[in-house]
């Protein structure tokens, strides 16, 4: 089952419930917040108009508009998605990043966190986000390692890295296909699974890994499995 299998993005996003379950496994991350990475690279690109690709329930587009007062667009597939997105106040709106409604040069900055590797033809998203920036806007990508949390998924018998098209290991070649400079910046920390019930709540939480959660071991005592993060940030020409 892949993540870019657009059935599998439907069934994973009808509803918060998942991501919200996925996202409670880092409140006791150990390290760096990938979060407060992805801020400082939206920050320092100065954006006047912004436009949000995957957002989600919109907690990052309503942050730029408060603290950077931007004019923000958010696009999401998910109808679920974008009604929470709205809720916040954001002008959120049913979308899809490989046809996006916007002219040529429109943004100063796209940001798409943790969403390219659900997109079914990754280049034709990486175009669009390019077509719809200014000469010089950039796009902000966040995702993970094939190896995010490879302990745990290891103890699991779960692999990942055959069904990642957009990583920390493969994002920078794709990128450099549509953007004139690409840097990399990796975020590694930790958390810990207190015991085989937490990782078989983290699997059940997904729909590509949860048919794996009742097999999973118990554990000799808690495991510590690595959080393995990359934010992309890509220019176009100027
Ligand atoms: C893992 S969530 C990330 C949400 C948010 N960006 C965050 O960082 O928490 C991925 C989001 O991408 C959306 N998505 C998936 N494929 C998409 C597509 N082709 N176009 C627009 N949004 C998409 C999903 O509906 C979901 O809300």
């Amino acid at each position: 089952m892949s993540l870019s299998d657009p059935e599998v993005v439907r069934q994973e996003y009808a509803s918060e419930a998942g991501l919200e379950a996925r996202r409670s496994l880092y409140d006791n991350r150990e390290g760096p917040d990938p979060r407060e990475a992805m801020w400082d690279a939206i920050v320092q690109s100065t954006p006047r108009r912004v436009l949000e690709v995957g957002a989600g329930p919109g907690e990052v587009s309503e942050r730029i508009t408060t603290e950077l007062g931007a004019d923000v667009i958010a696009v999401d597939i998910s109808e679920r998605m974008v009604e929470l997105a709205q809720e916040k106040g954001v002008d959120a709106r049913v979308g899809d990043v490989q046809d996006l409604p916007f002219p040529d040069a429109t943004f100063d900055l796209v940001v798409a966190a943790w969403m390219l590797f659900h997109v079914p033809d990754l280049d034709r998203a990486l175009a669009e986000t390019a077509r719809v920036l200014r000469l010089g806007g950039r796009l902000v990508a966040v995702t993970n390692s094939e190896h995010h949390l490879g302990e745990a998924r290891e103890h699991a018998g779960v692999s990942m890295a055959s069904r990642v098209s957009f990583s920390r290991e493969n994002g920078e070649d794709a990128l450099r296909r549509h953007f004139a400079h690409v840097s990399r910046h990796d975020i590694d920390g930790s958390v810990v699974f207190a015991d085989a019930e937490a990782i078989r709540a983290y699997l059940r939480s997904t729909v590509t890994m949860q048919s794996a959660a009742e097999s999973v071991p118990e554990l000799d005592g808690p495991l510590r499995a690595g959080t393995r993060n990359t934010v992309f940030v890509a220019e176009k020409a100027p």
